[in-house]
């Protein structure tokens, strides 16, 4: 039977509509309208795009956007400033720096200078502790947008066998800990990992996030296994014309789609999710700040 393919557009898309729908109920009842503020320093080509989109869907579902953008030589205690303005501003409720931010200035430094009820990344100590010890927190998008297509297409996850391709702190980390939080068994494979085939071939569930295009094969994967696609990489196309790319994931997704169950494409699976992910996490932030229910479905 050919792998069902998760459709990570339209699920965002109806994120986005409950999110939407959560604004419109702040609004009316509460007179509150949930705030996001992206901070983008430096002009790195694809970190304008993600800023753009961001701004742009944060209006769509009725928030307040706000955008600072610093020149790449802004120093530190310049940046810190904004943060702590914005720390400050009741109007806020998200506050998101764009990453990689320039050499010269400390990523740790500059994302723990965020409040953490503010931090709708969830990269803030705070909420890396708060999740890894199973607390409230806020959980960072591209992980929590996988966990939500992985609960919607399974229904429970208890009891699987889990395996994390990629260790980092945006995505493999978080991942890990958000599997381990729904009953999963987990096991975090990273470029070190012995007999990575194996490790995989174990799997119900398959994350890949390592950022290597089409690492992993067909025949690394258990008949019937859910594989969920973080990568998104860009490679030379010159069959489409001179100078033409395409977006490939970390799988390599003909040989995965006839051997899985089901299957995220890339593009259009995960990707949507993180932004749309990124608007709950705000209506989220927004809602404990004033003491008010959570929306339903939107946080792990
Ligand atoms: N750069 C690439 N992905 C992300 C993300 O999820 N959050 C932030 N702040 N920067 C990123």
């Amino acid at each position: 039977m050919p792998a069902t393919i998760i459709d990570g557009k339209a699920f965002a898309a109806k994120v986005r509509a409950q999110v939407a729908d959560h604004v419109t109920r702040l609004k009316d009842a509460h007179g509150i309208t949930p705030g996001l503020a992206v901070v983008l320093v430096g002009e790195d080509p694809a970190s304008q795009v993600y800023v753009r989109s961001k701004g742009k869907q944060t209006v769509e579902v009725g928030m307040k956007s706000v955008e600072h953008k610093l020149d790449a030589e802004t120093s530190e205690a310049d940046l810190l400033a904004v943060i702590d303005q914005l720390n400050n501003d009741p109007e806020i409720h998200g506050i998101l720096v764009q990453l990689p931010l320039p050499k010269h200035l400390d990523e740790d430094l500059v994302i723990n200078s965020i409040a953490p009820e503010k931090d709708v990344d969830g990269f803030h100590i705070s909420n890396v502790g708060l999740l890894g010890t199973g607390q409230k927190s806020m959980v960072p998008c591209t992980p929590l947008g996988c966990l939500m297509m992985l609960r919607d297409h399974h229904g429970s996850i208890s009891g699987m066998d889990a395996v994390v391709i990629g260790r980092s702190n945006i995505v493999g980390k978080p991942m890990a800990q958000l599997l381990l939080g729904d009953s999963c068994t987990v096991t975090i494979a990273h470029s070190r990992t012995k007999d990575l085939a194996e490790v995989v071939r174990r799997a119900d569930i398959v994350v890949a996030a390592v950022g290597r295009p089409q690492m992993v094969p067909g025949d690394w994967i258990k008949p019937g296994a859910t594989v969920i696609d973080v990568g998104i990489n860009r490679l030379d196309a010159p069959e489409r014309g001179e100078g033409k790319t395409r977006l490939v994931g970390d799988v390599d997704y003909d040989s995965c789609a006839a051997v899985a169950g089901a299957i995220t494409p890339v593009p259009g699976g995960v990707g949507p999710m993180t932004i749309a992910c990124l608007l709950a996490n705000t209506v989220t932030a927004c809602c404990r700040a004033n003491g008010l229910d959570e929306p339903d479905g939107l946080t792990a």
